[in-house]
């Protein structure tokens, strides 16, 4: 499609799009009196409609019924959690019974380290993507310690080329290679947060596999961000967290994907909790664990059912949309917001440098050469929501949900005043 720099072009996108009812199902802070356009879902996603009627339905079953609530409350809470798992597994290309909200992602990380990490003398490396999210950097490091071996030994980067803003699929295949029997296990972010790269998690799945390590992914910036097959993949494991894409909340619950074939199993390696013990038992108060035949059976506590609620209200949206019209959506509004970057760099004779590459969800990364900091900081007074990543990056996520394409035409539109008055100072 021929896009054009235009109001009139945008609203006609708008008018075409499926989504664009959605936008007002979601509350939006306000700058100078004005709802802002929302460019940081790939952060923390915008508050839908619906979450605070959920939440409110806990709270007045606690308030109305104490610990009957667990029975009888409106969505009885001993079984809350698995009212997430069917649309959960839509999300992310699994089987219900494969996926669980437990915990938050890092918890989650280590845990299913525990299942999926063992170690032994010849079989310990990690590959891992240099620069992961700190978060996951820390927690390999802290495993490969515990386990008695040396992080800069064991924990192998695949780097990106000189000059390169991303990964190359055939360099992370090829480390797979070099690495060969003495790899253990492969993480890697599905879709990095920094540049906004999504990885080929299929064949990077299959090529770890191959050498027998176990693969995972993180997916906190993949997950209800872009099509997933996790079951399809083979994928062994992987954790998402729910604050993002998922619009459940600060700090929410995270998911997990644990694949079939481990499912099951009372002899794998886990950390267990009674949460975890076959549910028709667990108030036998039994001294042996049954495992949960599903990946409940990684449950340590009972869940914190104010947590749940918010992300079942969200989640109840992606059942109704569904990811192939989000995705549909997200490429067209992310293609646009890509033409209208551009523009306005000819426009304004700028030096915006896109670092996305072409495999991306809806984030676009931007190098901002030169005055970054202050085009920041005028777009934040101007009510365009966006963050920043040094040394001089900008992300902007425009969600399918909640953004329009009349938002990236207004959203260009400030950015040439911020860019032209930048030039006079
Ligand atoms: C890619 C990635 N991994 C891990 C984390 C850590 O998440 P949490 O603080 O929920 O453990 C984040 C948080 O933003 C993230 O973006």
């Amino acid at each position: 499609m021929q896009f054009q720099n235009t109001r009139s072009f945008a609203r006609k996108l708008d008018k075409n799009d499926k989504l664009s009812k959605y936008k007002k199902q979601f509350h939006f802070p306000k700058v100078n009196n004005k709802k802002v356009i929302y460019f940081t879902g790939n952060s923390l996603g915008l508050q839908p409609k619906t979450s605070q009627a959920f939440v409110n339905e806990v709270m007045e079953d606690w308030k109305n019924l104490g610990v009957e609530g667990h029975f009888y409350g409106e969505k009885p809470w001993w079984d809350y959690h698995e009212r997430l798992a069917k649309p959960l597994a839509k999300v992310v290309g699994a089987k219900p019974e494969e996926v669980t909200v437990m915990n938050t992602l890092t918890v989650n990380l280590h845990l299913l380290m525990v299942s999926f990490y063992t170690p032994t003398k010849k079989k310990y490396k990690i590959l891992c993507e240099e620069k992961a999210f700190p978060s996951d950097q820390y927690m390999l490091a802290s495993q490969v310690r515990f386990h008695g071996f040396n992080p800069a030994e064991a924990i192998v980067e695949v780097k990106k080329r000189e000059g390169e803003h991303f990964w190359r699929t055939e360099d992370i295949l090829s480390k797979i290679d070099e690495i060969g029997d003495e790899l253990a296990l492969v993480l890697i972010g599905g879709v990095n947060y920094y540049n906004g790269q999504v990885f080929d998690m299929e064949a990077i799945t299959k090529a770890g596999q191959s050498k027998g390590a176990n693969v995972g992914w993180d997916l906190a910036h993949a997950v209800g961000n872009i099509t997933l097959e996790l079951n399809k993949w083979n994928v062994d494991f992987a954790a998402w967290c729910s604050y993002k894409y998922m619009n459940s909340g600060p700090g929410n619950v995270s998911g997990i994907y644990i694949n079939e074939k481990y499912l099951g199993k009372k002899d794998i390696p886990r950390f267990e909790g009674w949460w975890g013990h076959s549910k028709e038992r667990r108030f036998l108060m039994e001294h042996d664990f049954q495992p949960m035949t599903n990946a409940e059976a990684w449950h340590l506590s009972n869940p914190s059912i104010l947590s749940l609620a918010p992300y079942l209200a969200s989640l109840q949206m992606f059942e109704e949309v569904g990811m192939d019209v989000l995705t549909e959506k997200s490429k067209m509004l992310t293609s646009y917001l890509e033409f209208i970057l551009n523009q306005v760099d000819k426009e304004v004779d700028a030096t915006f440098e896109i670092i996305t590459p072409g495999d991306r969800g809806c984030q676009l990364s931007v190098f901002l050469h030169g005055k970054g900091r202050s085009i920041f900081d005028y777009l934040m007074k101007n009510g365009v929501i966006i963050d920043w990543r040094e040394p001089n990056v900008i992300r902007l996520a425009p969600v399918p949900f909640y953004c329009s394409f009349e938002d990236m035409y207004e959203f260009g539109q400030i950015l040439k005043k911020g860019m032209t008055g930048q030039d006079k100072t």
